[in-house]
């Protein structure tokens, strides 16, 4: 028994001695490994400030910043120093950005609240056209263009991917915009027409959008287009009722009650908006699902949706009828064609001078400012009276 207590006495003392020396020993390993970790926690923000200052010197020095300057900001350009100064507001520095139609749509969509602009704003002219290469008449719209900067903007939907960019000192030179295939017809032509339209919304210069095709020609020179467009009281979408099979016949009564029968219009695609219309067709949600899903060949969305449309959400601001003129006369589906023969001072002049339309609320001394449709062998003709037509030789 006394044995047996000595025994646990002796081997408490000696645990509790174990216990002891080696708490003092874990201590000291304790000690160690924070200096170990602290010494290592400094060497590596020691390495850190030498990478960061190595970045941040090379950052300030080199040309390191130069992909961050040209990667488009949801399609709006940083300015070379890197920071948005108000001139990328006002409109996108390149045409060309990665939004997708919705989001274009979208931000084309904003107005803004404040009347005044806080910058000298020249009204601009948004020429758009909708083609399916380079245009072949190009040299005619050079010479149209020339000397008259910052009157105008161009914008170029081309249905084939792969085009030769024209050289640098065309008017043409970098003026494609994101586009997709389209078919005559269908929903991707008024796609097309909407995301030439929001493209040329972003510049908020831009007053008068016209739509505008490859074989379209100008029959009057800039000055007199310009000044007839800017101060026109209203929009030229040729927008009527035609009674027939192919207008009201095209009616679908699945339109209803969005689009009544007495809504229904009919009108020549190759449109001419103010800026308050044009943000109007690229904001419409209402009417455009209806078209798309109701209005299927034999009735063709590009001939209905706009003329209808501005029936819905501005009546007052139509003229009701198109600024480019076109040759229906033949019978077919298709208008005249006209080529190197047709073409001369005679035939110009008959087509400029019809003046039996209204104006500004007055009979007008000119009724077209374009027409259509021409094809390319007549680039020649074309060039050789422009002089005469044009007045382009006093520029
Ligand atoms: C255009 O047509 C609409 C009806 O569709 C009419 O209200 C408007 O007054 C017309 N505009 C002009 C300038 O005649
Ligand atoms: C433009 O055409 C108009 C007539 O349409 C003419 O009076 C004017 O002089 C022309 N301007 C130039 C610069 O040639």
């Amino acid at each position: 028994m006394e044995q047996q207590k000595l025994d646990v006495y002796v081997k408490g003392s000696w645990l509790r001695k174990m216990v002891k020396e080696s708490s003092s020993q874990f201590a000291a390993i304790q000690v160690i490994s924070a200096i170990t970790f602290t010494i290592t926690i400094a060497f590596f923000v020691i390495l850190l400030g030498i990478f960061v200052n190595g970045r941040i010197r090379k950052f300030l020095v080199s040309e390191d910043f130069i992909p961050i300057q040209s990667m488009p900001v949801s399609g709006i350009e940083l300015s070379g120093n890197g920071f948005r100064d108000f001139g990328d507001w006002i409109a996108p520095r390149r045409l060309w950005h990665t939004m997708s139609d919705q989001e274009l749509l979208w931000r084309a969509s904003m107005v803004p609240h404040i009347k005044d602009y806080p910058y000298n704003r020249t009204p601009k002219v948004a020429f758009m056209f909708l083609t399916r290469t380079m245009l072949p008449l190009a040299p005619l719209w050079e010479l149209f263009f020339k000397g008259h900067q910052g009157l105008y903007s161009i914008y170029l939907h081309t249905s084939y991917e792969s085009i030769d960019e024209p050289v640098e000192s065309s008017v043409f030179y970098q003026r494609r915009i994101p586009s997709k295939p389209v078919e005559w017809g269908r929903a991707t032509m008024v796609d097309a027409e909407r995301r030439l339209l929001a493209n040329a919304l972003l510049d908020f210069s831009n007053e008068r959008f016209i739509l505008l095709s490859e074989s379209c020609i100008p029959l009057f020179n800039f000055s007199t287009i310009y000044d007839y467009l800017i101060k026109s009281k209203h929009s030229f979408v040729g927008s009527f009722d035609d009674p027939r099979k192919v207008g009201r016949g095209r009616y679908n009564k699945r339109m209803a009650p969005a689009i009544q029968l007495s809504d229904w219009r009919k009108g020549n695609q190759w449109f001419e908006l103010n800026r308050d219309l044009g943000i109007a067709v690229v904001s419409d949600e209402a009417f455009y699902p209806v078209l798309r899903d109701h209005c299927r060949p034999p009735c063709y969305m590009d001939e209905h949706y706009l003329p209808t449309l501005v029936v819905k959400i501005g009546k007052d601001l139509n003229s009701n009828r198109s600024i480019t003129w076109v040759d229906w006369s033949k019978p077919g589906s298709h208008p005249t064609t006209f080529g190197r023969k047709d073409v001369s001072e005679r035939f110009m002049s008959r087509v400029r001078d019809q003046s039996d339309c209204i104006y500004n609320n007055v009979p007008g001394s000119y009724c077209f400012l374009f027409a259509r449709k021409f094809h390319p062998n007549t680039l020649e003709p074309l060039l050789k009276i422009a002089p005469v037509l044009f007045g382009f030789n006093k520029q």
